[in-house]
């Protein structure tokens, strides 16, 4: 099996270079005509570790063939890696006008019935294979196969992350992906492979990306703000990041109930008193209220949407496993609704009656028995670890948002 690959840049010729290393024969093309030059050459067009040895023995070895020809590379290759720059435009959308340019290119050199795979590396938005595909193959190219396989290498590191990479994932819009190109694609069976439809495969660049730049810019503040405060901010930064147990791990990750309880509320509150004297101005910390509040404000709207006026809560106290009701986000919005004239019911196993008792008495009476609250009312609001007790015994006109952090499509919920 052959490759091709469309754009010498930084993940065009770590791929060339890879897929030789890996025993494919690779042809390769860039409209810039002096990367192909380059690799003519033996030198590689980017600076990074491992790629220029690999580039020179593979064109000495006549195991990459650069050429300026596009219909050399799609003649020759039976996967066509496409691994052109997707910039932003002025107004931050990006700019796919190079893949749908070398995309309207390569089709010209296809012939209807040619059995070719076309495989996108470029980041781009979700929608935008499904479109491509639409768009530009379904009925012109019945047998070309379309695959999207985001990119997870760091420039500097590359050719390490190539085989190293902390997991594959590739989408596809159908399940039988032969094993000559899993095994293409997937070159470390030790890390997980995700195989996914298009879009969410696309989205996954978008979250690890926006991920890291958020660890980037948290560290800076919350050491920046440290660091007005006397703190060995070396030794903070050490003490942080040695706890894989909640801060860097899954903990706290899965979409679900926005933050509540007895800590988190009043800490970061204090957070912001410090920020406020030391006169810094920091928009993540300083915007972490703001967030949860207003997402608390879009469940409650998403609860007037439904236009209902009979609403159970199931599941009250902020978290699994506490019956602590300080703060907890859902038992604001019972307190809203039933200020509003709604008829509110609620269950909750950790519930502890005699605190709702005293500290919440106007929302005493809303307690009910399990069944009551999934029979006579319109809306279900699940919460906590609830949703399949839930599913069980809902009658099917019932609606349900769901915000525990098991996410259920056929279930409406916010997401
Ligand atoms: N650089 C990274 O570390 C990295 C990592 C992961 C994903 N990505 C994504 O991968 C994509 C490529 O990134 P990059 O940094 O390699 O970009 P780049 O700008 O370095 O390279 C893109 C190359 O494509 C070439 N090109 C454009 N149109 C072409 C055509 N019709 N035919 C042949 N070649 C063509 C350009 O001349 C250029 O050399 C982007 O979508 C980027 O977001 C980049």
């Amino acid at each position: 099996m052959n490759i091709g690959v469309f754009g010498l840049g930084y993940v065009g010729v770590v791929n060339v270079a890879c897929m030789y290393k890996n025993g494919y024969k690779v042809f390769c093309t860039d409209v810039k005509s002096q990367k192909v030059q380059s690799i003519l050459e033996g030198r590689s067009p980017i600076k990074e570790p491992d790629v220029e040895e690999i580039i020179r023995e593979g064109v000495e070895a006549k195991g990459i063939v650069p050429t300026l020809e596009a219909p050399v590379v799609v003649a020759n290759a039976d996967v066509l890696l496409f691994c052109v720059g997707t910039p932003s435009k002025a107004d931050g959308e990006v700019n796919l006008s190079f893949v749908k340019n070398v995309l309207s290119e390569v089709l010209q050199f296809l012939d209807k019935n040619d059995e070719k795979w076309l495989i996108f590396r470029s980041t781009v938005p979700p929608g935008t294979t499904e479109m491509l595909k639409q768009q530009f193959l379904d009925k012109l190219f019945p047998n070309v196969k379309i695959l999207f396989y985001p990119e997870f290498l760091r420039e500097g590191s590359a050719v390490k992350d190539f085989f190293n990479y902390g997991r594959c994932v590739i989408g596809s819009d159908f399940q039988d992906i032969p094993d000559k190109i899993i095994n293409l694609l997937h070159v470390n069976k030790e890390r997980p492979l995700f195989i996914t439809n298009f879009r969410t495969a696309e989205f996954s660049k978008y979250v690890d990306n926006s991920f890291h730049a958020l660890k980037v810019v948290f560290a800076n503040e919350i050491f920046r703000l440290g660091s007005g405060l006397g703190i060995d901010v070396k030794k903070a930064g050490e003490i942080f990041v040695s706890d894989t147990k909640l801060n860097i791990s899954s903990k706290y990750l899965k979409p679900g109930m926005p933050y509540g309880g007895s800590c988190l509320p009043k800490d970061v509150r204090e957070i912001q008193h410090l920020m406020h004297q030391q006169n810094l101005d920091l928009h993540i910390l300083k915007n972490i209220i703001p967030s949860n509040d207003a997402f608390i404000e879009a469940i409650y709207q998403k609860i007037l949407s439904v236009r209902v006026k009979k609403v159970s809560f199931v599941g009250i106290t902020f978290k699994n496993n506490s019956d602590d009701l300080r703060e907890s986000p859902i038992l604001k919005m019972a307190e809203r609704l039933s200020a509003s004239g709604f008829e509110i019911k609620i269950w909750d196993e950790d519930l502890n009656l005699s605190t709702m008792r005293i500290d919440f008495p106007h929302l005493y009476l809303s307690i009910k028995e399990f069944s009551e609250c999934i029979s006579q009312t319109e809306l279900i609001i699940v919460s906590k670890r609830y949703l399949n007790k839930v599913k069980e015994s809902a009658p099917e006109k019932v609606s349900v948002i769901n915000l525990s952090d098991e996410i259920d499509s056929p279930f409406m919920n916010l997401y």
